[in-house]
């Protein structure tokens, strides 16, 4: 078996976890998924997602993970042999799947805008033009498949490289450029007439368009964004140091990635009313947006190639944590060359992949496919983030909070000792216990109708 990988040091940690959490979900999806849900409303129940089933589930997978030192699968194997918990990772390594189909579509279509953008394909945007080149970009077949491809040949070739250390050093220095980036497209959406519409809709709760269907939504955004419930915080964290402190990693990871969907939203949402688009118009959102925000700005042109550019790296790495979950599974239990491993994975993801990146459009190839009601592209969303990563959680949490022990518990989250955070460890034990498996239960319930809220 080959050496294991680890992080080199505690900010590494944080830039590679970062960089799973932080991606397409913040900024592409957070904002659609908040327009078609009513806004405010949405927010807070995704807020209490993320706090009370979001972060409990990643602190429980880094525990796992370092303890274990392993894979999704082996991890369970080795701490509960002989028990059918390992189930959990094979659940976890479907979901990577399905969430690398449609993703690596979306990845490719803000590659091409980086480059639509440098080429200045929206310097005289109007709403009409950014929403044409947009139906463009998804119903042309060819193109958006090729796209998916590079995103594909990139990713692969920096797993392929293991290049942790490139990978921790390109996300320790864009991360804060995105942000800067981010703030700017803020500064500019807030000073566009009708902004405060906008600023009204994220602020402004109105409980009445919430649905028991709503708060599953919420729920299965919360663990998509975190990336957690499906094993990918659980190998990252098979890759932490002794030393590191992974109650309080899993916090800041999970309150900055907050900042940066709600600074989506404040770069967004302003721009919608603005400009007379709808703020429910799906997963355009972004993308017929944000061109608009820079289109009449000093320096738009780079501005708008450079918040792209960043989206993409944000993306990429995020597809990186995403890929990792088979791959590592692939070379630990089958005992494969990485690059074998990363091939096998890259090319099921491609030929798969291409039934969403197909069906994105009612005009492209495979538009027009149902499957149980939904096409190829929201079927996988559907079925990784409202189901398979709420009940990887659900049952990650239990088993942490019920099965792992509670000695075992207290040596990983005090570091054998080394960290007085007892207040701290005894609420994490009660919510694990208790609160998270409640929430995420109940939750399943009121969707499935069996119970009402
Ligand atoms: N958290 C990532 C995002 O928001 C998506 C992701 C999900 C990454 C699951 C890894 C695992 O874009």
């Amino acid at each position: 078996m080959s050496q294991r990988g680890k992080f080199a040091t505690g900010l590494g940690v944080i830039a590679a976890t970062l960089g799973s959490a932080v991606g397409l979900g913040n900024i592409w999806k957070f904002p659609y998924v908040t327009g078609e849900n009513g806004g405010a409303a949405f927010i807070i129940i995704y807020l209490g997602c993320v706090f009370f089933a979001g972060l409990p589930v990643m602190i429980s997978e880094f525990v796992i993970g370092r303890k274990s030192n392993s894979n999704a699968v082996g991890s369970f194997k080795k701490l509960s042999p002989g028990s059918p918990w390992y189930l959990i990772g094979y659940a976890g390594i479907a979901s990577a799947y399905l969430i690398m189909f449609f993703y690596t579509g979306v990845a490719g279509w803000v590659y091409s805008y980086f480059f639509r953008a440098l080429r200045g394909d929206f310097a005289y945007a109007t709403p009409a033009l950014t929403d044409d080149i947009f139906t463009q970009t998804i119903s042309t077949n060819l193109p958006p498949v090729i796209w998916q491809l590079i995103v594909l040949a990139v990713v692969g070739t920096i797993i392929i490289a293991g290049v942790e250390k490139g990978i921790e050093r390109m996300t320790k220095a864009l991360m804060p450029v995105l942000f800067v980036l981010l703030i700017i497209c803020c500064a500019r959406a807030l000073t566009l007439p009708n902004a405060i519409e906008g600023v009204r809709f994220l602020i402004k709760p109105d409980f009445s368009k919430v649905t028991s269907a709503t708060i599953l939504t919420a729920m299965g955004l919360a663990f998509f964004k975190l990336s957690v419930g499906m094993g990918t915080m659980l190998t990252y964290g098979s890759y932490f140091g002794a030393q590191q402190d992974l109650p309080a990693t899993a916090i800041k990871v999970a309150l900055s990635d907050t900042v940066v969907s709600l600074l989506a939203g404040l770069a967004i949402f302003p721009t919608v009313f603005a400009f007379g688009f709808e703020p429910n118009s799906g997963p355009g959102l972004l993308f017929i947006t944000i061109p608009m925000v820079f289109s009449k700005m000093p320096f738009g042109r780079i501005l708008l190639a450079a918040f792209f550019l960043l989206t993409s790296i944000a993306a990429t790495t995020a597809l990186l944590s995403l890929m990792e979950v088979p791959v590592s599974f692939l070379v630990d239990e089958k005992g494969m060359p990485r690059w074998k491993a990363t091939i096998i994975a890259m090319t099921s993801v491609f030929i798969v992949g291409l039934t969403a990146t197909l069906s994105a459009h009612p005009d492209a190839l495979l538009g027009k496919v149902s499957i149980l009601g939904k096409t190829f592209f929201d079927l996988y969303d559907y079925v990784s983030q409202n189901l398979l990563m709420p009940l990887g959680g659900l049952f990650i949490v239990i088993y942490i909070g019920w099965f792992f022990g509670r000695d075992n518990l207290m040596v990983e989250l005090t570091n054998r000792g080394n960290l007085d955070n007892h207040g701290l460890i005894r609420i994490f034990t009660i919510v694990v216990r208790y609160i998270s498996p409640a929430v995420i239960t109940l939750i399943f319930l009121n969707a499935l109708g069996i119970i009402k809220a």
